[in-house]
């Protein structure tokens, strides 16, 4: 039981004010002929979904650490190959990497929005080097614009995981666009949350696409031309991982919102900008050409420690994502993961506090948790 008086999610509130919607879509699923509710389902969000990217295809998966992994294997990413991605996001990033036999060379970030600093990536480049994954931490936009100079230079691929970033722009275009193959999340709390796991692949390449297609049902060739009706042939070996249908569509019900749902964030963290204050704060600043959205917000402070106490003893349920950095987790303790300098990375896992952005929340929430951090810091 959640007893937070503010806390990180208020999802529960839409899901009421929304329910006659989701529970009539949930019954269709349930209720129709299985090819027409359960089947389609998944079909419908991907057809829904690509108003909303600036890639030509997209494929519903069981989770965005799928997605990746899978997003890796259908740019041809093989055992041996390097991949340079950062060390500030969740394990399933490096653990993506993993799965498919590769390496993960991890490469610092920027101060500015805590997201890969494209000026450090080429000195990381070997003859093995064959993918960039950029991580849009906290739904900050990655440069992948300058990534994109870089990997057309050395004929890399870039799988970008936007699992936080639905919503953001960057050069005005939809977050992905200038990656190979972008993954978003539907888990929970992610800004366009399912209530239990989800994900999008998308691409622009119909040989990526075909291979993703592939990889989430099992590897099996039924539904492309040419194959004979019927038959159970696999060209891959892949695994059995689709959208489910009910997360599906609760996305589906829930998608329309998403702009508002992304202004609003935006709305928040205007007054988190405008209104927080004390010694020893930093804020994130973003590149002018882009335009993030906000799965939380997340500001570095000294005696981070002491803080998120003070938030926690007041109710707000202020998190850290995700500390410590993969590469001083335990699992990579004996692993060349281990050795890695990121001073940044550091700096910024060392202090980092995200304070909740739910679009839910009331002005007079968010102004009751700057008061508090305000508060804490002055003391
Ligand atoms: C940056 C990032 N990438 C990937 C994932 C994995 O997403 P999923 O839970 O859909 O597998 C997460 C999950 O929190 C994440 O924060």
């Amino acid at each position: 039981m959640n007893n937070y008086r503010i806390p990180r999610s208020l999802v529960h509130l839409t899901h009421r004010d929304m329910r006659d919607d989701i529970m009539n879509r949930f019954e269709h699923v349930l209720l129709s002929e299985y090819s027409v509710g359960a089947h389609l389902a998944g079909e419908k969000l991907e057809h829904e979904f690509l108003k909303y990217i600036g890639h030509k295809y997209v494929t519903g998966v069981h989770s965005a650490t799928m997605g990746m992994l899978i997003g890796l294997r259908a740019v041809g990413i093989v055992q041996g190959d390097e991949v340079i991605t950062v060390g500030n996001s969740d394990i399933s990033t490096t653990a993506a990497i993993h799965n498919v036999g590769a390496h993960s060379i991890l490469c610092d970030i920027k101060i500015d929005d805590y997201t890969i600093d494209p000026d450090k990536v080429e000195a990381l480049i070997t003859e093995r080097t064959t993918a960039i994954l950029p991580v849009d931490m906290y739904g900050h936009p990655s440069d992948v614009k300058a990534l994109r100079a870089i990997a057309e230079k050395h004929n890399l691929a870039i799988v970008q995981d936007a699992a936080l970033a639905l919503g953001a722009t960057d050069h005005g275009l939809p977050i992905g666009s200038y990656a190979d193959v972008v993954v978003f999340s539907f888990a929970p709390l992610k800004p366009m949350g399912s209530l239990g796991n989800g994900g999008m692949v998308a691409t622009s390449s119909t040989e990526i696409h075909r291979s993703i297609y592939l990889l989430t049902g099992y590897g099996h060739a039924g539904g492309f031309e040419g194959m004979e009706l019927g038959h159970q042939d696999h060209i891959d070996e892949g695994y059995n991982v689709p959208i489910d249908p009910f997360q599906a569509s609760l996305v589906s019900t829930k998608l329309p919102k998403l702009s508002e749902w992304t202004q609003r964030r935006r709305a928040i963290v205007s007054m988190y900008i405008d209104k927080l204050e004390g010694p020893g704060l930093h804020v994130p600043t973003f590149r002018p050409t882009s335009e993030p959205t906000f799965r939380c917000f997340t500001i570095c402070v000294q005696d981070r420690g002491r803080v998120l106490r003070v938030l926690r003893d007041n109710g707000v349920e202020a998190v850290l994502h995700y500390v410590p950095p993969v590469y001083r987790q335990s699992v990579y303790k004996d692993t060349v993961l281990a050795n890695f300098e990121l001073p940044v990375t550091d700096e910024v896992t060392n202090s980092l506090l995200c304070l909740p952005v739910s679009p839910e929340l009331s002005d007079d929430q968010v102004l009751q948790v700057i008061q508090i951090v305000n508060d804490a810091l002055a003391s």
